[in-house]
């Protein structure tokens, strides 16, 4: 080429949750089934759509208008639904204008990123949901600034870490926090969120809330909305109905701003978002036309309810599992769809294998493991071995080892084979070398 064409983020647009789907494919290919424990898809593990929702939803295939553009924004009955809802909660407020909706909140991610300023860094949490450390370094061209999620103190924040690298790097502009979160699933609670504003108060930084699942909180666990402390303090919240209805392959997501008023600066940048969005046109129609008459319907909460229950007792089946293998820790999830199990430090080492019986699986997992971070390692050959496919933690920006595996298998039988064999497995290679 007369001129490189390669953005210097190019490099770090990684995705290990998606990365590994290739691999699996090659061991379905020698004749190995395959069970997908990787994806947050509620859909293709076979859970049923609420009948109410779906005629909700047919119903508006019948309506013509539901196939024209919307608003850039989204549909305006719409985003005044949800800021009703918004407003409902005591804290800071939004009106219809304040609300954006995008393709999916992975594109929401990519123009958050995309449209700030390129020495304007967004420091987020250790273990990280990839698509945010992914699209924030590619947006900088450097590695992911993050914050510990601390495995000794159930995951939470290491607020001293947070608050030493806010004050000691000033190109730090925002703080991005995900809650419930993925990977761990734990829940934040009001005091911890309240001392993370305070410290975005006292550096004048803005903050970014992915409550993606907001609605996906296990029973028993106090949930609070980041509009509820945020203040005066200038805020994103990213929501969307992937996981709540649930609805990924719907791409429909949306931002809600708060204080936006409140600093020129941040004033301008969220402008440019949706400048953004108007050169696209607009995001999907139809599922937010669905939003106020699902959402808005009595049984809406019940389902949420359910969902939650259901996904509780999964993650108490996976703790019963995992809790007493040596040589790795589990904290129970309070929230979201994940389980994630920690390698103790040491434990790991790059002569640990699986018994795989099958020599063009072996062969191909011994050949492609070489020289990996050694979560991975055990991530491969649990694939080759058992065709458990889950996702190393070091792919969730992160310098411990792990892995996290969804809770979202139906089948009660499938679900305890698996879960018993992930266990039954570790402890195999851990007693390996
Ligand atoms: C924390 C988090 N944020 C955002 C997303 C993206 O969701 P969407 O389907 O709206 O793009 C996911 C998807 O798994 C997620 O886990």
């Amino acid at each position: 080429m007369r001129r490189k064409i390669v953005h210097v983020g190019a490099g770090q647009l990684t995705y290990e949750i998606r990365q590994i789907v290739g691999v699996a494919r090659q061991i379905e290919g020698f004749g190995r089934d395959i069970k997908w424990e990787n994806i947050g898809d509620p859909v293709e593990k076979g859970v049923a759509i609420e009948p109410w929702m779906k005629e909700i939803i047919t119903e508006l295939t019948s309506d013509d208008l539901s196939y024209r553009y919307a608003d850039s924004q989204g549909v305006p009955e719409t985003r005044q639904f949800l800021a009703d809802l918004a407003n409902s909660r005591k804290g800071a407020g939004v009106n219809a204008d304040d609300i954006i909706f995008f393709n999916g909140l992975g594109d929401a991610v990519a123009k958050i990123f995309g449209f700030l300023k390129r020495e304007a860094r967004i420091i987020g949490p250790s273990p990280a949901y990839s698509t945010h450390s992914s699209a924030e370094a590619a947006h900088s061209g450097y590695e992911h600034l993050t914050y510990t999620l601390d495995p000794n103190n159930n995951w939470l924040p290491d607020l001293e870490d947070l608050r030493n690298k806010v004050k000691y790097n000033d190109s730090i502009a925002g703080i991005l926090l995900i809650n419930p979160d993925n990977p761990t699933g734990i829940v934040y609670s009001r005091e911890l969120l309240q001392e993370i504003v305070d410290i975005a108060a006292r550096h004048d930084l803005f903050i970014i809330a992915d409550e993606t699942y907001c609605n996906v909180v296990f029973p028993g666990v106090e949930f609070t909305y980041i509009n509820e402390v945020i203040g005066k303090v200038p805020a994103i919240s990213m929501k969307s109905v992937s996981k709540e209805y649930p609805w990924p392959g719907a791409r429909c997501g949306w931002i809600e701003v708060y204080n936006r008023d409140r600093d020129e600066e941040f004033d301008t940048y969220i402008l440019s978002l949706i400048n953004a969005k108007r050169l696209e046109v607009c995001s999907t129609t139809l599922p937010q036309l669905s939003i106020p008459p699902i959402m808005g319907d009595a049984r809406y909460p019940e389902h949420i309810a359910k969902q939650s229950a259901e996904l509780a007792s999964r993650a108490a089946e996976a703790f019963s599992y995992m809790k007493d293998v040596d040589g790795v820790s589990v904290i129970m999830p309070q929230g979201a769809l994940y389980f994630t199990v920690l390698f103790e430090e040491g434990v790991l080492n790059e002569n640990q294998h699986l018994k795989i019986a099958e020599d063009d699986i072996r062969e191909y997992i011994e050949k492609i493991t070489s020289g990996m971070p050694l979560d991975k390692r055990f991530v491969y050959y649990l694939l080759g071995a058992e065709g458990i496919c889950v996702v190393p933690l070091t792919g969730f920006c992160s310098e411990l080892k792990g892995f996290r595996f969804t809770l979202l298998e139906i089948d009660a039988e499938k679900r305890s084979q698996i879960y018993r064999a992930i266990a039954a497995r570790v402890k195999e290679f851990l007693g390996s070398d």
